[in-house]
Order: structure tokens, then C-alpha cells, then sequence
């Protein structure tokens, strides 16, 4: 696979993570180390986001890893000091948590990332930010695709406070100058996800029930979905942190293409080789919250930095399988 330019632009850098030991942060955090940041890593280790040491697994002498919370300004005061990035990626993942304990979400989603911004125009306004947005916010969509100037109607309170977090990047980046853009992210899955549940995809899940052996729960299976393997994320993470055109922008991330959920199932099963899964209706619960069919257009960001998907479904799946196989045990 090649490297998308610009990653060696980071030789010598000060790079902040938060979230650096998640499932996206801690990808990230290996594109970057394999080409010489300086990196440190800023996570909570909520036991239920994903979080997991076991994913910076090779490059623990190459990063600097603090434990603390985007919560505590103090903390941050600290860490975002000499920085020239900063990756903004913490965050309370699940909507059915988000609903069933909307004030964590607010303080993560929205509260502490104003105050990472405060504390960036105080301390270091000349660093770079790059926000990891979601497609949650736009709701059940109008139409399909979906492009980022379709009216935002988030169903959960996940999807509103993401959606103010990104506004208050967009907002510091044109009153402050502080350069910061935001990347609206849709199914992302991929080595080092979290697998225990379904707090950050269903497709979590369902990797770890086929990798034990075990049928899995598909729910209706009509609905489409796009979904970005983890190593095209960090492509667009890394070419929007070094694009002056992208400083107050926001770009959907979308995938090759859509796929229905029983189509992602089937394909899960052949890249396995085998498996079972049973179609099912949707949980109440889950239901409320659910968007139906949502596929992106991300024509904006290709033409703006260039990004496109080069990993599809299939061969992201056998890859992502293919780690849990190795690996399962530390991801339960
Ligand atoms: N994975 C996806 O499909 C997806 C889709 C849309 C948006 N996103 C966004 O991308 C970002 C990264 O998501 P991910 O999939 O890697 O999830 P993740 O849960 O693996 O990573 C988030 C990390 O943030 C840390 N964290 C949470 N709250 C924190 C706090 N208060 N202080 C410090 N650290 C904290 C968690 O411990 C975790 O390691 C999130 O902001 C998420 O909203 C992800």
C-alpha cells in the first residue's frame, strides 16, 4: 500500500492525540510515529469507550502517553503547550449512551471541547487542529447522498453535541485564527476497534461473534451504509492536517460505495469462510435513534486535498478479521 503524500511531513513534529489510545487515535498514532512525529497520547481509559494499551502495541518507546481527561482544563493547559497539531478525536462514541446518559456525552462532546479550544487560544493559537466530526448530526437523511450542505437534524444527543464541538472548531478557526477543520466520519471499522460491543459500530460486534465462531444478530438488513476502513480515516486526517484549504472547512468521509447491512453480513461470512447470522427487527430502543439509509457524497474533500477510499469492504474486512483471529483475547 502506498503512503499518501505529505505523511513524512511530520518528521520532527509535536503531535497531540486525544484519544490517542483508541481505535482511530492509536492508528493515527502508528502512521505517525512510523514517520518520526513526536507524539504524545492523551486518553482517559474509560473502560467503556475503546481505549486499550494493547493498541499502541510496537510503538510505546516512540510515544509519550498521559492518562488524564479532556475534562480537566489543567490538564490540557499542559499538554497542548509547544504543540504543532493537535488531533482532536475524544469522544463518548455510543448513541444509546448518549441517551441514556445525555450529561457525560454534553461534558465530553461539547463542554470539554469548547475548553479545548479555550485553552488552545490562551496557550497556543498557532497550533493546527483536526476534529473527527460524525455523520450523526445530519439525521435521517432527505436525500442520498448525503453532501455537507444537507440540513442537519440530529436524532440523538450524541449527534447534537458532536455537532457542537465541530461548530466551536469552525467558529475559533474564523474569529481566532486558530486552523482547525472538521471530518465528518461514517462507519469507520478496522484493526484495534472496539469489539466488546456495539458502543462504536454493530460491525464491532459481528467481527468479534464470527472471529469466536458464533451466528450473529442482523437487524432488518435493507438499510445502506457506507463504511471507511481505518487506514483511508487516517489518509484524510493526515492530508486535511497539512492543507491550508482546509483550515475552517468540514468534509464528509464516506466509502467506495453503499452497501445494504445483509450484503456487509454475506461478505463478512465469505471472507471467513463460513458463519451464520439471523435477520431480526430492530430493538425498540435502538430503533428510535435509528437513521435509516445514509451513504455520503465526499466529492468535497477529493477535490480539496485529494482523498479516496483505497481499502474496500471486502479486503478491509478479511484484514480486520484476520487481526482479530490474532488478537481477540486482548479486546474482550
Ligand atoms: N468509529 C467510528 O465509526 C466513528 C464515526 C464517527 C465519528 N467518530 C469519532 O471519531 C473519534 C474517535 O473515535 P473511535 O472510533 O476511535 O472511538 P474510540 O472510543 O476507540 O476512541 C475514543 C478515545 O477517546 C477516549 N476518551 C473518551 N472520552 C475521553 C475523555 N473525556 N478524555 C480523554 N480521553 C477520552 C477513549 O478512552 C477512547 O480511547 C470520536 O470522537 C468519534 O466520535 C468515530
Amino acid at each position: 500500500m502506498t503512503e499518501p503524500t505529505g505523511a513524512a511531513e511530520f518528521s520532527g513534529k509535536k503531535v497531540l492525540i486525544s484519544g490517542g489510545l483508541g481505535f482511530i487515535g492509536s492508528t493515527l498514532a502508528h502512521r505517525l510515529a512510523a514517520h518520526g512525529a513526536r507524539l504524545t497520547l492523551v486518553d482517559s481509559l474509560v473502560p467503556e469507550y475503546g481505549g486499550n494499551l494493547f493498541n499502541i502495541a510496537g510503538i510505546e518507546d516512540h510515544v509519550r502517553v498521559n492518562i488524564s481527561d479532556v475534562r480537566d482544563e489543567h490538564s490540557l493547559r499542559f499538554l497542548v503547550q509547544g504543540e504543532d497539531y493537535l488531533f482532536n478525536l475524544a469522544g463518548q462514541t455510543s448513541h444509546l449512551d448518549s441517551m441514556r446518559d445525555p450529561f457525560t456525552d454534553l461534558e465530553i462532546n461539547c463542554h470539554a471541547q469548547l475548553s479545548i479550544l479555550e485553552t488552545c487560544r490562551k496557550y497556543n493559537p498557532a497550533i493546527q487542529v483536526v476534529f473527527a466530526s460524525t455523520r450523526q448530526m445530519y439525521g435521517k437523511p432527505d436525500y442520498l447522498p448525503v453532501n455537507e450542505k444537507h440540513l442537519l437534524r440530529p436524532v440523538d444527543v450524541n449527534g447534537i453535541n458532536k455537532m457542537a464541538g465541530e461548530w466551536y472548531h469552525i467558529l475559533y478557526n474564523n474569529v481566532y485564527g486558530i486552523r482547525a477543520c472538521a471530518l465528518r466520519l461514517s462507519n469507520t471499522y478496522g484493526p484495534r476497534m472496539r469489539v466488546k460491543d456495539a458502543r462504536q459500530t454493530f460491525l464491532g460486534v459481528w467481527l468479534r461473534l464470527v472471529a469466536q465462531g458464533q451466528p450473529f444478530e442482523v437487524w432488518e438488513g435493507h438499510q445502506l451504509r457506507d463504511f471507511t476502513y481505518v487506514e483511508d480515516a487516517v489518509d484524510a486526517l493526515v492530508q486535511c492536517a497539512l492543507s491550508e484549504k482546509a483550515a475552517g472547512q468540514i468534509y464528509n468521509l464516506g466509502g467506495e460505495r453503499p452497501y445494504s447491512l445483509y450484503e456487509v453480513a454475506q461478505l463478512l461470512k465469505e471472507v471467513n469462510g463460513g458463519g451464520n447470522f439471523t435477520v431480526k427487527t430492530f430493538p425498540p430502543e435502538a430503533k428510535r435513534i435509528d437513521i435509516g439509509d445514509y451513504y455520503c457524497d465526499w466529492g468535497l474533500l477529493h477535490k480539496a486535498v485529494g482523498w479516496e477510499p483505497r481499502v474496500h469492504l471486502r479486503e478491509g474486512l478479511a484484514r480486520t478479521l484476520d487481526y482479530y483471529r490474532k488478537n481477540l483475547a486482548l479486546y474482550l
